[in-house]
């Protein structure tokens, strides 16, 4: 579908958005890019008009009477920072998601909601779209809370997905950008080892999700990559880029990191991804992720 039609996309000043304002834009959908506090990372290009909107506050849907569908991939994303500041996750990730629901209503609009796999315990893996939730932090709680209001309307869908990629140039960086610096720059750092996902590339993503938009079913759906990885494995892939790093690599379970006060994380954070692959998703190998992101990273320098 490439029509006067508008996508609008929320959190195009951040990771996952910012990617998918851009590739659907060429695509030559056109694209209504939402940011809030970062307009100087929202990507420019032809079909990408850029707009301002706090989804905490009021929405008038006057000024979104073109579109079609809305991407919703804003949120507090930093899972220790949403243990702190609990009032305030919700209102974006919760009371935001609800508000940008009303306004999907009121357009008649496909609403996607991009969620996480942090909403479930991460006991067991390999979950699929009707396992019971139940996440272990704050942040999973309120995506959980978020999706169940996506779900209740007509025309909602939850995609959970782990998405790697890289933030814009002087954004807090991506971790397979602090992978990259912490290897370039011989940095000596504590390694995870037991956190698994499977993960697309916000390019890859993105493509889905062109798709999507154009043979919408609401529900869930799990996308990922077809096989999953150790978080320490996308390390080793990393190092082949720099065999002479010398720094001390301290490898620690993920537990190790709970001083008190931070999240808990889950260890399982892999997805089934059978719905999709029967749907026809050609879903890649989470090695061809890494390497889109590498050179995405590479290319960028
Ligand atoms: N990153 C991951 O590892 C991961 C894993 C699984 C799922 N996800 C999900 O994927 C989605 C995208 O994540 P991401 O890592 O791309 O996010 P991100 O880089 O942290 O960006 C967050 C975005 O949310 C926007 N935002 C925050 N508060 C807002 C508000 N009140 N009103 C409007 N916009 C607001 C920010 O806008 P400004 O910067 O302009 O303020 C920014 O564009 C999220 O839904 C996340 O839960 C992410």
């Amino acid at each position: 579908m490439t029509s006067d039609k508008e996508i609008l996309i929320t959190g195009a000043s951040g990771m996952l958005g910012s990617k998918v304002s851009s590739v659907l834009a060429e695509k030559g959908f056109q694209i209504l890019a939402v940011f809030d506090s970062n307009e100087k990372f929202v990507p420019d290009g032809k079909n990408v008009k850029k707009t301002h909107l706090d989804i905490t506050g009021e929405i008038n849907p006057n000024r979104f009477k073109n579109t079609h569908t809305i991407i919703h991939c804003a949120a507090i994303t930093d899972v220790n920072f949403c243990e702190l500041n609990k009032p305030f996750c919700r209102e974006v990730n919760v009371a935001g998601t609800k508000n940008l629901i009303n306004l999907a209503k009121s357009l008649n609009a496909q609403f996607i909601y991009i969620s996480t796999p942090m909403v479930f315990s991460g006991r067991k893996g390999n979950y699929s779209e009707n396992d019971e939730t139940g996440p272990l932090n704050y942040y999973g709680k309120t995506k959980s809370q978020a999706e169940k209001a996506v779900l209740k309307y007509g025309k909602g869908l939850v995609v959970r997905v782990n998405p790697i990629g890289k933030r814009p140039l002087g954004a807090h960086p991506s971790f397979m950008q602090w992978f990259m610096d912490t290897a370039s720059s011989n940095r000596s750092f504590s390694l995870f080892t037991d956190v698994v996902i499977n993960p697309v590339s916000t390019a890859t993503l993105a493509d889905f999700l062109s798709k999507i938009i154009d043979k919408f079913k609401p529900g869930i759906l799990h996308l990922g990559s077809r096989d999953r990885v150790n978080k320490a494995e996308i390390w080793e892939e990393v190092l082949e880029l720099f065999p002479d790093y010398s720094g001390t690599v301290t490898r620690l379970s993920v537990d190790k990191t709970r001083d008190g006060k931070a999240a808990s994380r889950p260890h399982e954070m892999w997805l089934n991804v059978d719905k999709a692959v029967g749907l026809g998703y050609s879903l890649p190998s989470w090695k061809e992720e890494v390497r889109i992101v590498l050179n995405e990273i590479l290319n960028r320098k």
